[in-house]
């Protein structure tokens, strides 16, 4: 049997209500459960775009998105959630304690298991040396935990859930080179059989990805692994060297 978590996008193209260009056209790709496959590409590409349509934030106007080979427009809200979880690229932290927070998507979750996320986000440490730990308020927004500190507790948050697709939209950006290395080191080790897919700037965080897909301007203009497009894609050695 399949395991669980296959995304494919089939030519998918989508529009934002109200706009007439389409933000991504012609979209196909497939991330196969254990693989990491990242996607760079200038701002404004559409790469968050490209993210969202999975946990049906929009869906697509053409072509199709399927999980585990159905659409995903033919799965409800709570199936799609179980399975797939996605960090955004300004992750919302809510007024109440780290332990809240990090039990949004789990409410049954035991403080082990909090830890345990925490550790793997690389998170456990700042947690730890706060007097309260798990029970320290967040304010309004988290605007009391700095940006890296906040992406750390998202990641978190997202390991609890134990899903078996994660969305990473530029969630390591705020960490330091090397906090980035462990993290993502950790998060290898510790969602081996998930299907990762992974918006990233910074080439240190996408290049050992399984397939990187380069877009532009709503379409992907090239893709393969790191080294391959290096070789093949202007694209790519422009980003590389900005
Ligand atoms: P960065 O996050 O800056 O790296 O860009 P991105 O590659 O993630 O692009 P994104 O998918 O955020 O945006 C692609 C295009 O869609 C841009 O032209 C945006 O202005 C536009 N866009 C993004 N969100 C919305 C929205 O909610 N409504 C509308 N109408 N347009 C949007």
């Amino acid at each position: 049997a399949a395991r669980a978590g296959r995304v494919e996008f089939r030519n998918v193209t989508f529009a934002y209500p109200g706009a007439e260009a389409p933000v991504l056209s012609d979209i196909s790709f497939t991330a196969e459960p254990g693989q990491t496959v990242a996607i760079i590409g200038s701002t404004g590409a559409g790469k968050s775009s490209l993210l969202g349509l999975l946990p049906r934030l929009y869906d697509a106007a053409s072509g199709e998105v399927l999980l585990d080979g159905v659409p995903v427009t033919r799965l409800d809200r709570a199936e799609i959630t179980q399975r797939v979880a996605m960090v955004p690229q300004r992750p919302y932290l809510f007024s109440g304690t780290i332990g809240h927070n990090l039990r949004f998507g789990k409410p049954e979750a035991t403080e082990q298991e909090l830890w345990e996320a925490l550790t793997v986000a690389q998170a456990a440490d700042f947690v730890q040396d706060k007097a309260a730990g798990l029970d320290s308020r967040i304010s309004q927004g988290g605007t009391n935990v700095s940006g890296g500190q906040r992406q750390r507790l998202c990641i978190a948050r997202a390991l609890v859930t134990e899903p078996k697709v994660y969305l990473f939209d530029d969630s390591f950006s705020a960490l330091d080179v090397a906090t980035d290395a462990r993290l993502r080191r950790a998060l290898k080790a510790k969602t081996a059989d998930a299907t990762v897919i992974i918006v990233g700037q910074r080439v240190s965080t996408i290049a050992d990805a399984d397939q990187i897909l380069v877009l532009d301007k709503g379409r992907i203009v090239d893709r393969g692994t790191h080294e391959e497009l290096l070789e093949s894609s202007s694209t790519y050695q422009e980003i590389v060297e900005s």
